[in-house]
């Protein structure tokens, strides 16, 4: 496909949902290409991984940084890598107000958990103590609300019994896996759609 969107990953840690966009880009015609790979953490694991794809890297701590500051900064690269949409992978920063603002409508997040339910942090366990029958992952925008932003994609699990938080984890992340990928790969293709300048029927002939 011509004109792919080209996307930036941001992770902070492991990195395995970014390790499936890339692959599942590589193993078919998407309409997304990931041009740069971001984080807030130089050691983060999945910088690894980024690596062996060969995929440019920009990786800065941002300790000792107000919020915003570093935000800037990381603008700065997504604008000189002509980045036009962003997949929060595992990035483990709230963003500022103003980044969000900068980025409306282009950035998407995973979160393992059914939204709206169990937003935050350990979602797992919080889902299994509740004796919720279904969890699950969610595809969604990013908004100033934390985990807050329209749904665009979700898969479902059923917890089994005596299922440990971890087991869970574990089953709803291979979901991840599958529906990241395939919800990226729908947005811009939608996003493309949409940007392409509209031609009336006169001016086709
Ligand atoms: C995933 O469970 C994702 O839903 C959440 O953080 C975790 C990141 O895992 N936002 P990984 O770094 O992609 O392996």
């Amino acid at each position: 496909m011509a004109d792919k969107v080209r996307v930036a990953v941001l992770i902070s840690g492991r990195g395995s949902n970014m390790v499936a966009l890339e692959e599942w880009n590589r193993r078919g015609e998407r309409s997304y290409e990931i041009v740069l790979i971001g984080s807030n953490d130089p050691e983060a694991r999945g910088l690894m991984a980024a690596k062996i794809f060969n995929i440019p890297i920009w990786a800065e701590s941002h300790k000792g940084m107000e919020r915003e500051t570093f935000d800037r900064l990381l603008d700065a690269q997504l604008k000189a890598h002509e980045v036009e949409v962003i997949a929060l992978a595992g990035y483990m920063r709230l963003l500022s107000p103003w980044f969000i603002g900068e980025w409306r409508g282009r950035i998407l997040n995973i979160h393992p958990s059914l939204l709206p339910d169990y937003k935050g942090l350990d979602t797992h366990r919080r889902a299994i103590l509740a004796g919720e029958l279904f969890a699950g992952c969610s595809v969604h925008m990013v908004t100033e609300e934390l985990d807050g932003g329209p749904v665009i994609a979700q898969a479902k699990v059923r917890i089994r019994e005596r299922e440990t938080p971890e087991m869970l984890a574990e089953r709803v992340l291979k979901e991840e896996h599958k529906l990241y990928p395939e919800a990226l790969d729908i947005f811009c293709r939608t996003l493309r759609d949409q940007l392409q300048p509209t031609i009336s029927s006169s001016e086709k002939k």
